[in-house]
């Protein structure tokens, strides 16, 4: 445990004692990579015809294959991307002081995601995973944004607000503007959700939960 000691001067302190991670990096800017997966993702979804049927009632106007292929990072097509989010899972994972060796850091699911307009997501959580995230294949600066609601937010009697209220300590949501070759990655407890997607261009993402789990096990 940390343990804090008054300074000699004793000057005030502020401290962010319980700060919540979000990663959020470059995985790559290969055109051809992505475009490739552009079309392995809409292949996924041509070929599952029992995903788009439980997408229409469960997910509106957009298609995850969440409930029906969550193991793509079982599939070849994909072991590629799945290599490259599990290492900067790894680095995530470390940067939060867990160790990633034993048990090792996995996949424990992997679905595609298309976004249309239209479409957009509820504030969910993903149980039962240590850290979660997205790997955005193709987006651009007007596609629906990704946003984080402060996990102290319920606990929360007084809203802070007024000419001070804006302080690190006030932020109640963050949001991030995914672009393609971001991946986006935060630790599964946190709620968050999809805004709407306002542009005709589809939103195309590969989401993931990662566990401390031994390949036999995901
Ligand atoms: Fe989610």
């Amino acid at each position: 445990m940390t343990k804090f000691s008054t300074p000699e001067n004793n000057k005030k302190a502020m401290f962010p004692v319980f700060p919540v991670p979000i990663y959020i990096n470059r995985l790559t800017d290969d055109r051809e990579f992505n475009q490739a997966l552009v079309r392995k993702v809409e292949t996924l979804r041509n070929s599952d015809p029992e995903g788009v049927e439980i997408c229409k009632k469960e997910y509106r106007t957009g298609y995850t294959s969440f409930f029906s292929r969550n193991q793509i990072q079982k599939d070849a097509e994909f072991a590629e991307i799945a290599g490259q989010i599990l290492r900067h899972g790894r680095c995530f994972a470390r940067s939060m002081g867990f160790s990633t060796e034993n048990p090792p850091l996995n996949l424990t699911t992997m679905f595609g995601t298309i976004t249309v307009k239209g479409c957009y997501h509820e504030v969910h959580r993903h149980r039962n995973s240590l850290i979660s995230g997205t790997y955005y294949v193709s987006a651009n600066k007007t596609s629906a944004r990704i946003a984080f609601l402060d996990p102290k937010a319920g606990f929360r009697m007084h809203e802070p607000g007024g000419q001070t209220g804006q302080t690190i300590f006030s932020n109640l949501e963050f949001s991030v503007q995914p672009q393609t070759g971001l991946i986006v990655m935060f630790p599964s407890y946190l709620e968050h959700w999809v805004e709407m997607q306002q542009n005709d261009i589809p939103r195309v993402g590969i989401t993931f939960n990662l566990d401390l789990v031994s390949d036999e096990d995901c």
